[in-house]
């Protein structure tokens, strides 16, 4: 998106990330979970965000739904608005990792060139950016279909569900895939907390 205001200039603080992050006592970043509604986005991140808590990061979420009542509130799910909600997802998730955060957003995110938008946005800014795909088949995330919208979309209630009537461009080379349909929460968090330690987040 161009920018659409003139006249404007970005105004250097005094204060360098690593001073934040000093403060912080880890790293900022933001793991981008990807995947179909019921694929246990939610479920993973919000187990996640605790561990993470308990080990003193400090890590924030951004969830769907949530971001839907609020920042995105007059967004719907056509492509043109999704990628908008993914937009903006991406660039808040900067500011929080720049601000030295752990964040995690756990969106369906289907359009592979507005996660790449969001990963292009934190590596300009020198953030780690660490795709998880949130893998479960179709037919998995149906069969658990917490929320009833599967029921609803097949029905013809809900019309462009991710899935049904509406693409999910699975993630090629996500840094990390987790099988929901065969790891339990507990396996996927350490999975996801590996991976973090290993580039050097953590501390
Ligand atoms: S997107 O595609 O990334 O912009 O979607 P997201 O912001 O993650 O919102 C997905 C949640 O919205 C509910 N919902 C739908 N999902 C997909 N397609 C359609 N048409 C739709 N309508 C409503 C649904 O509860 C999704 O939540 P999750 O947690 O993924 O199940």
């Amino acid at each position: 998106v161009a920018t659409k205001a003139q006249n404007i200039y970005f105004h250097e603080g005094n204060l360098s990330r690593d001073e934040r992050e000093a403060l912080m006592g880890h790293k900022g970043a933001t793991i981008w979970m990807t995947g179909l509604s019921g694929s246990g986005k939610s479920t993973v991140a919000v187990a996640f965000e605790q561990v993470l808590h308990q080990r003193g990061i400090h890590a924030y979420r951004l969830d769907g739904d949530n971001v839907r009542f609020g920042l995105n509130k007059n967004l719907g799910f056509s492509a043109e608005d999704r990628a908008e909600n993914i937009r903006r997802i991406g660039e808040v998730a900067k500011l929080f990792a720049d601000a030295g955060m752990v964040v995690i957003t756990s969106f369906i995110s289907p359009y592979k060139a507005d996660r790449d938008a969001a990963r292009e946005l934190h590596k300009a800014a020198g953030l780690a950016f660490y795709e998880v795909h949130v893998n479960c088949p179709l037919e998995e995330a149906e069969k658990r279909d917490p929320k009833g919208l599967y029921k609803k979309a097949r029905a013809g209630q809900i019309k462009g569900f991710t899935g049904i009537d509406d693409p999910f461009e699975a993630p090629e080379q996500a840094e990390i895939d987790l099988r929901t349909d065969q790891l339990s929460v507990e396996q996927a968090v350490q999975v996801m907390l590996d991976k973090l330690e290993e580039g050097g987040i953590l501390s």
